[in-house]
């Protein structure tokens, strides 16, 4: 098992309400699955996705990545982020000074790679998600779906043995979001790349192995 999460609860307090977001939520991911967790706007998807990241901690329950206990606090979670993790967001947030291939390096670069390493495998994932030709270019060079698939190959850079994604064809429109699923696709198929991907678009849950449906604040699977 690559991530299991066990009865996680997670409330907010706001000023005066208090807010159930999780209640009870499970989920095992193993080796090479494609998981899409969704729900409505505001049950709890990112509140779920953060914590499995350890970007945030839940108020109960246990997280545990590569069959080990952990917490967001702990020594090695940022260790375990960078090396086990890979994360794909809404928006891309990608470095506007530096150019795809610079953006893709950074994070090789900052696991301990030699600069020359590091270009040639940023490269080889550009090329691998169909951008050789972007390769130079900046963010604000890039349509929103090029955008993307530069996240991704950051994302897949460290090979993570898991993707987190929130959202990550929400700021797109159709053409440019079909481009994005199938390169999650062919990268799950073609590299055995597990993923999770949470979204509001109920049609993409047919694209997973596994789906989910994140309502009052626990996790159904829903029928293949
Ligand atoms: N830091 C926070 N403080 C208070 N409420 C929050 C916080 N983060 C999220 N919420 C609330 O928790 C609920 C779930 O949020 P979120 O996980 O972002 O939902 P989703 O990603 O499904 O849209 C929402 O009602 C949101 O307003
Ligand atoms: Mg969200």
């Amino acid at each position: 098992m690559i991530l299991s999460a066990k009865h996680l609860t997670k409330t907010y307090i706001d000023s005066d309400q208090t807010i159930e977001v999780l209640k009870d939520a499970s989920l095992d991911i193993s080796a090479g699955e494609l998981v899409c967790i969704t729900g409505k706007s505001g049950c709890g998807k990112s509140t779920m996705l953060h914590i499995m990241g350890l970007l945030d901690e839940p108020d109960s329950g246990e997280l545990e990545i590569c069959s080990k206990l952990i917490h967001s606090n702990d020594p090695s979670a940022p260790e375990v982020r960078n090396r086990d993790l890979g994360f794909v967001f809404q928006f891309h947030y990608l470095i506007e000074d530096l150019s795809a291939i610079e953006n893709v390096a950074l994070p090789l670069l900052i696991a301990g790679n030699s600069e020359s390493g590091a270009r040639k495998r940023a490269k080889e994932l550009l090329v691998l998600l169909g951008l050789q030709d972007r390769l130079n270019r900046y963010p604000n060079q890039l349509s929103g779906g090029e955008q993307q698939r530069v996240s991704l190959a950051r994302a897949l850079a460290n090979e993570p043995k898991l993707v987190l994604a929130d959202e990550p064809t929400g700021n797109l429109d159709p053409t440019h979001s079909n481009e994005v699923w199938e390169m999650i696709r062919k990268l799950n198929r073609e590299l055995n790349q597990a993923f999770v991907v949470v979204t509001h678009d109920v049609e993409a849950a047919v694209k997973a192995t596994r789906s989910f449906e994140l309502l009052d604040g626990r996790l159904i699977q829903l029928e293949a």
